[in-house]
C-alpha cells in the first residue's frame, strides 16, 4: 500500500466530484465528506492509528496514546461549493505521508503524534467557518452552533446527531486542548504568493482579519411587466448597487502594502422568478483586511453604501453578522522553530483562513504552505504539482521528527 501523497490524492480524486458546478463539492455531513472521511479512518487505521471523533465532530488519528505533549499536524476535507481538490484534502493526505514515512524510517516519537481532521473549516453549510476548531477552542457559543440552519433549514444539531454526536457535548474541549503542545497546518497556497518567490514551500507569518456578513434586503414583490419604474421598491436593484460599491471601496484599499477585500459570492433573490421583481435579496458579504481596525472601517463603509441603496429603492436592510476572525500572527516561536528546521524557505502571510489560525489562540499553532502553480483556489483550477507536493512531505516530515522529538 503506497503512502506517497501523489498515489494518496490519486485516491480520493473521484470522492464527491461535482457533476453541475464542476471541481468538488464536500460539505459537512454530506455523503461525500463522509465518503472522504471513512477513506481517512481506513488509511489511517491501516497505519495503527487509534482514530476517534471528539464531542465537536473533529476526528483525531492517535500515534501513541493520548497525553500532555502531543504534536498534532492535519487539516480539514470539506470544501467550498465546486472548489479544488487540495484545499484541506493536501494537508490531511501529507500528514499521513508523513507519518507513513516516519514509521518506515524506525522513528519511534517521544510524545504522541495525532492527525486532526476538522469539521465544516469552510463553512459552506452552516456559513460559519471553521466550525470544528471554533467549538473545540471556545471562541463559538455552541448553543449558537447546534441552532444554524443550512440552506434547507436543517439544523447543525439535527445533522450532527445524526451522525453520532451528541449536540449537549458541543463546545470547549479544555482537556484536550491541555494535551496539545502544537497544531502545525500545511496547506495548498491559495494566492500567488510562492510562484512569485519561486519557492515550493513556505512558512505562514499571518491571517488577514475576516468577516461575513448576511445582508437582507427587503423590497415588495410585484409584477415585471405591470409595474412602472418608479413605483418599483426591487431590492436586486439595491443589491447590485451594493456589490458595486463593495468592490470600488474595496478596491481604493487594496494595493501591493495593504490588503482590502470584499466579495459578493452568493445571492439568493426570493422567490426567484425571471418574471417577478423580488421581496427579498439575500446576500452574503466577505471582508477581509489587514487588521481588526482596518476591517471594521472597510465593513462600515460597505454597509453604509448598502444602507444607502436600500434607502433610495425605498428598500428595508438588515445586516447579520455571521461570523468574525480577528487577525492572526502566528506563533514567533514555533515560527523560528520551522525556519530553523527547514532552512531556506520564505515566510509568506495569506488572505485565506484557517483552523491553525483559530487555534492559535489556545495552543501555539504554525502553518507550511505548498506552492500552488495556478494561483487559483476555491475553484476547480486550483493545483499543486506532484514534485512540490512531495516537497511539502518533506517539509512536514522534517517538522514532526523535531517537534516529536524521538529517536531512530
Ligand atoms: C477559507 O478558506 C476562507 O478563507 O474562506
Ligand atoms: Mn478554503
Ligand atoms: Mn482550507
Amino acid at each position: 500500500m503506497s503512502f506517497d501523497v501523489v498515489d494518496l490524492l490519486r485516491e480520493i480524486e473521484d470522492i464527491g466530484r461535482d457533476p453541475i458546478r464542476g471541481g468538488w463539492s464536500r460539505h459537512v455531513f454530506d455523503p461525500a465528506e463522509r465518503a472522504l472521511l471513512a477513506w481517512f479512518v481506513a488509511r489511517a487505521e491501516s497505519l495503527g492509528l487509534d482514530v476517534e471523533t471528539d464531542r465537536n465532530g473533529n476526528v483525531w488519528a492517535w500515534w501513541g496514546a493520548r497525553c500532555p505533549g502531543t504534536v498534532a499536524v492535519g487539516s480539514h476535507l470539506d470544501s467550498v461549493p465546486g472548489g479544488g481538490a487540495y484545499d484541506g484534502p493536501l494537508g490531511v493526505v501529507s500528514a499521513l505521508s508523513a507519518v507513513a514515512r516516519l514509521q518506515a524510517e524506525g522513528f519511534v516519537p517521544a510524545v504522541p503524534v495525532t492527525i486532526a481532521v476538522f469539521a465544516e473549516e469552510e463553512g459552506s453549510r452552516y456559513g460559519v467557518a471553521c466550525l470544528g476548531s471554533k467549538l473545540m477552542g471556545g471562541s463559538i457559543d455552541p448553543e449558537r452552533v447546534a441552532a444554524l440552519t443550512d440552506g434547507g433549514g436543517r439544523t447543525f444539531a439535527d445533522a450532527a446527531a445524526a451522525h453520532g454526536l451528541d449536540p449537549a457535548g458541543l463546545g470547549r474541549d479544555d482537556a484536550r486542548i491541555a494535551d496539545l503542545a502544537a497544531f502545525v497546518e500545511l496547506h495548498v497556497e491559495q494566492g500567488r504568493g510562492l510562484i512569485e518567490l519561486g519557492h515550493p514551500v513556505a512558512v505562514a507569518s499571518a491571517i488577514l482579519a475576516h468577516g461575513r456578513y448576511r445582508l437582507t434586503f427587503s423590497g415588495e414583490g410585484n409584477h415585471a411587466g405591470t409595474t412602472r419604474m418608479a413605483d418599483r421598491h426591487d431590492p436586486v436593484v439595491a443589491f447590485a448597487e451594493t456589490a458595486l460599491a463593495a468592490s470600488r471601496i474595496a478596491g481604493e484599499g487594496d494595493d501591493h502594502v495593504h490588503a482590502a477585500r470584499a466579495t459578493v459570492g452568493r445571492v439568493v433573490p426570493v422567490p426567484g422568478g425571471s418574471n417577478v421583481i423580488a421581496s427579498r435579496v439575500d446576500a452574503w458579504l466577505d471582508v477581509r483586511a489587514d487588521d481588526d481596525a482596518a476591517a471594521y472601517a472597510l465593513r462600515e463603509r460597505i454597509v453604509a453604501a448598502a444602507h444607502g441603496a436600500a434607502r433610495a429603492q425605498g428598500c428595508t436592510l438588515e445586516v447579520v453578522e455571521e461570523s468574525y476572525g480577528p487577525q492572526v500572527v502566528f506563533d514567533a516561536a514555533v515560527q523560528r522553530r520551522l525556519l530553523d528546521i527547514l532552512g531556506d524557505v520564505p515566510v509568506l502571510a495569506t488572505g485565506a483562513g484557517h483552523d491553525a489560525g483559530v487555534l492559535g489562540d489556545v495552543l501555539p499553532t504554525a502553518m507550511l504552505f505548498v506552492r500552488n502553480p495556478t494561483g487559483v483556489s476555491h475553484a476547480p483550477s486550483e493545483g499543486a504539482s506532484d514534485d512540490d507536493c512531495r516537497a511539502g512531505v518533506d517539509a512536514l516530515t522534517a517538522v514532526l521528527r523535531d517537534l516529536a522529538g524521538g529517536v531512530g
